[in-house]
């Protein structure tokens, strides 16, 4: 891999800025300088100091963040755009979101960019379960919750069996499909309203309770694994 790109890839410059710093001595490669950022280098055994700062190449990224409501789950330049809520460098990596969620759904959102992983984790093949706290206007009762439990007709779609914790203006709903404002319409297909969504699991993941609305994480390698195997089976 080259060098400029290999330091461009952990977000800390781009390219451009590299070959500056590299031009003023500020590229240290394996202990020596380096002037031509062009250079070839083993991206698993070099050791890079960037303008003083040890760094080190990723592949990839793995992120949760607990969206606030009046984001869009989307990667491009839009000023809602979740990615806002990032530093930079994931951006310059092209992480992006795992799926969506409303601009009003708040909750766990995974942000990475491993395309491949976060393609299998949305394949329908997978069943990846997602689970939401809602609260809804008016409440269900038994039959309603039976209702959406065996599958309702929202326009488009005929929905798979998911499981409702109970009767009630509250509860948690857990799905294995996830189309365009699903829950939303499932309540309206049984006659009730949703008033509040909050996306709380994601697969194997949980939401970490100790971030706030529009903080972030690195997943742990834990986690990360079981995601991976979430997409063996
Ligand atoms: N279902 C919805 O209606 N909205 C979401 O954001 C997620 C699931």
């Amino acid at each position: 891999m080259r060098l400029d790109k290999y330091i461009a890839d952990t977000g800390i410059a781009s390219r451009k800025e590299c070959a500056k710093a590299a031009r003023a001595g500020l590229v240290i490669l394996n202990g020596a300088p380096v002037k031509d950022v062009s250079v070839h280098i083993d991206e698993n055994t070099a050791q890079v100091i960037y303008c003083g700062k040890n760094i080190q190449w990723q592949k990839y990224v793995y992120l949760m963040l607990n969206k606030p409501s009046g984001y869009i789950s989307s990667s491009d330049g839009d000023s809602r755009s979740i990615m806002r809520l990032l530093p930079e460098k994931y951006s310059k990596m092209d992480a992006f979101p795992c799926g969506r969620l409303d601009i009003d759904t708040v909750g766990l959102l995974l942000v990475t960019n491993d395309g491949p992983l976060a393609h299998e984790l949305l394949a329908p093949r997978h069943h990846v379960e997602k689970t939401y706290y809602y609260k809804c206007s008016p409440a269900i009762n038994e039959e309603q919750r039976k209702r959406l439990e065996d599958g309702v007709d929202i326009g488009d779609h005929f929905t798979k069996p998911s499981h409702v914790s109970c009767a009630g203006d509250e509860g948690e709903i857990t799905l294995t499909e996830g189309k365009f404002h699903q829950i939303k319409r499932m309540f309206e297909a049984v006659g009730s309203k949703i008033t509040y969504l909050r996306r709380v699991s994601f697969g194997p993941l949980t939401i970490d309770e100790s971030l706030s609305e529009g903080e972030w994480r690195e997943l742990t390698p834990e986690e990360i694994k079981s995601l991976q195997d979430k997409t063996k089976r």
